[in-house]
């Protein structure tokens, strides 16, 4: 069987990100935050295995979604280490901190929505993996408008992934025993 994506592009991924995250932990616990991108990358190969798309793309993507984000890295470090449609699939899934704080995610699925499948697969991943037990912290509240913002995630990139949409929407539904 031929893979559609690089285990060593994954490997070059995974210390780059790593290695740019150092310190930074999950929210709520005391593990390391990289621990959410192998969650990411894990569905994102699950789904590779009946999904016919760029398995690099989606994969390395899905390794450095947060690295603009939340590190110092910046676009052109990106785009001179990994390529532009990387970069460009990273920075879709970039939040815009100069919007208002309700507008950041409709504008993020926005720029998704221009970008290949293969990113709208990462969003999608992504939220699957953030759909487990909510930190101790959030308020109801908080938990139930989580749960909207994924629906509204499905609804706009259902169409990205069949194997994937499927999955959060399972999660979607099960998420419902966290509210209270
Ligand atoms: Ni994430």
């Amino acid at each position: 069987m031929n893979l559609n994506w690089s285990q060593d592009n994954y490997i070059k991924a995974y210390k780059y990100a790593a290695t740019a995250h150092q310190g930074q932990l999950y929210p709520g616990m005391k593990i390391p935050y990289i621990m959410h991108l192998s969650f990411v990358s894990m569905e994102i190969i699950g789904a590779l295995s009946v999904e016919q798309c760029n398995g690099d793309l989606a994969v390395q993507c899905a390794i450095l979604h947060d690295i603009i984000e939340d590190t110092d890295v910046t676009f052109g470090q990106l785009e001179a280490e990994f390529g532009l449609s990387v970069a460009n699939g990273v920075q879709a899934l970039t939040k815009d901190n100069n919007l208002p704080k309700h507008l950041q995610m409709s504008d993020s699925l926005q720029r998704i929505k221009e970008q290949p499948a293969e990113v709208w697969m990462v969003k999608l991943a992504d939220r699957i993996t953030n759909l487990q037990a909510p930190p101790h912290y959030w308020k109801r509240d908080k938990i139930i408008q989580y749960r909207e913002e994924a629906i509204c995630i499905y609804e706009t990139l259902k169409d990205g992934s069949q194997f994937l949409a499927s999955r959060l929407a399972s999660k979607i539904e099960n998420y419902k025993i966290y509210i209270q």
